[in-house]
């Protein structure tokens, strides 16, 4: 049993509170992992307001970087001492989904998730002897967490903690959103809607693809500006983008979408500026009981949508391959960093990036 400093959601729309809980045993399968960093992703501020459900008492953080010091039995593919990312989607291997290659659809991770437990329904943190939570299968704002293994992904030594964090879920999500889900060709015209961490990896994501031309958009000059710095060729305001993106495609439309806001207006505006045939990826998300309207014509001419978690994650080989890029200069991730906190500070992080004001804050632990 392992003992641990970690910010504890107890109640939804409350400050999350910095207690100190048990962590452990590890069981066969699991990892302990000392947590080294964990970025703040607007899905946890989410799980903090309600609008995705999970159980209480938790541990929030899904964005994660840290050492592995203990294994469970049975876990031969990492060692004491490999610096990991976490993935947070653990899956079965062998249901209807994972046999069709969608682990994101898994059996398994879906039913279990939201009771904040492991496959095998059994909680690995407590306080005061009450079984606690994690958020999805990870709790990265603690010390230490215990995960199942396949959650936790080697990546080189070479890598930076604060940055490798980023890749496990803002990262992997933008840059797979371009990379397997639009699957985006040499050439194509790209448009991705918003830019804080996750169309900010999507915008690399489209370079690391070969587009042609990226056009950034954000109501937020300063997220302009940011985006021009990591590779969007053309950055505008929503009120300009479909425009934009017509005047550069001979008046079609963008070749591919990339949603990463999270509004009924920026869905719509996905399907206004694709050209027809063209794909759409919604990477944002609302709350799940609300509606968004459409203008039918917009919908229309053999556009495909796909909303994606995860970006088609395969965390085991794309993280490692992530890591690469960014350690030989092909993924700028220091940009995303605007502020390193410590956990005591984690309520207030969120508060900021609620305000827009950063992109991504890492809690980082001694
Ligand atoms: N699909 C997934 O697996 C996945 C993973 C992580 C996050 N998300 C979701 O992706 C979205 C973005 O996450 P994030 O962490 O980058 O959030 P963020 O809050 O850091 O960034 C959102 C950006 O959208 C901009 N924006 C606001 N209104 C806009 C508009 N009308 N048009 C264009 N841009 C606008 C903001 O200025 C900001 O830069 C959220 O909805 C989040 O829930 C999805
Ligand atoms: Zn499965
Ligand atoms: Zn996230």
């Amino acid at each position: 049993m392992q003992q641990a400093k970690a910010a504890v959601l107890r109640q939804v729309n409350a400050p999350m509170t910095i207690e100190t809980i048990d962590v452990g045993p590890v069981a066969a399968g699991d990892v302990l992992v000392r947590m080294r960093a964990a970025s703040l992703c607007h899905t946890d501020l989410e799980a903090m307001e309600g609008a995705i459900a999970i159980n209480l008492p938790a541990v929030l953080g899904h964005e994660a970087a840290g050492e592995v010091v203990e294994t469970g039995a049975g876990v031969t593919d990492l060692a004491v001492g490999d610096r990991v990312v976490l993935s947070w989607n653990p899956h079965c291997g062998s249901c209807f989904y994972c046999e069709r290659a969608q682990p994101i659809l898994c059996r398994q991770f879906l039913a279990h998730g939201p009771k904040g437990f492991h496959f095998d329904g059994k909680p690995r943190l407590a306080c005061d002897a009450v079984p606690m939570h994690q958020l999805m299968y990870l709790g990265g704002f603690a010390e230490y967490a215990i995960v199942p293994s396949q959650a936790a992904i080697r990546v080189p030594d070479a890598m930076p903690f604060d940055r490798a964090a980023l890749i496990g879920c803002g990262v992997m999500t933008g840059v797979g959103a371009a990379t397997r889900i639009a699957s985006l060709r040499w050439g194509d015209v790209a448009l991705v809607i918003g830019c804080g961490a996750v169309g900010l990896s999507a915008i690399q994501g489209c370079v690391l693809a070969g587009a042609e031309r990226i056009i950034a958009v954000d109501p937020n000059p300063a997220r302009r500006q940011l985006a021009r710095a990591i590779g969007a060729t053309h950055a505008c305001d929503p009120a300009e983008a479909a425009d934009l993106a017509k005047s550069l495609t001979d008046n079609r439309g963008a070749d591919v979408i990339i949603e990463a806001a999270g509004r009924p207006e920026t869905f719509r505006l996905s399907a206004e500026a694709v050209r027809p045939g063209g794909q759409i990826v919604w990477l944002g998300k609302v709350a799940v009981n609300e509606e968004v309207a459409f203008r039918w014509g917009s919908l229309m001419q053999e556009k495909r949508i796909v909303r994606s978690s995860y970006g088609g994650a395969r965390p085991a080989q794309d993280f490692p391959m992530l890591a690469r890029a960014y350690l030989e200069g092909r993924l700028k991730l220091d940009e995303m960093i605007s502020a390193r906190i410590r956990l005591e500070d984690v309520n207030e992080g969120f508060a900021a990036l609620k305000r827009g004001e950063t992109v991504r804050s890492v809690v980082m632990f001694p």
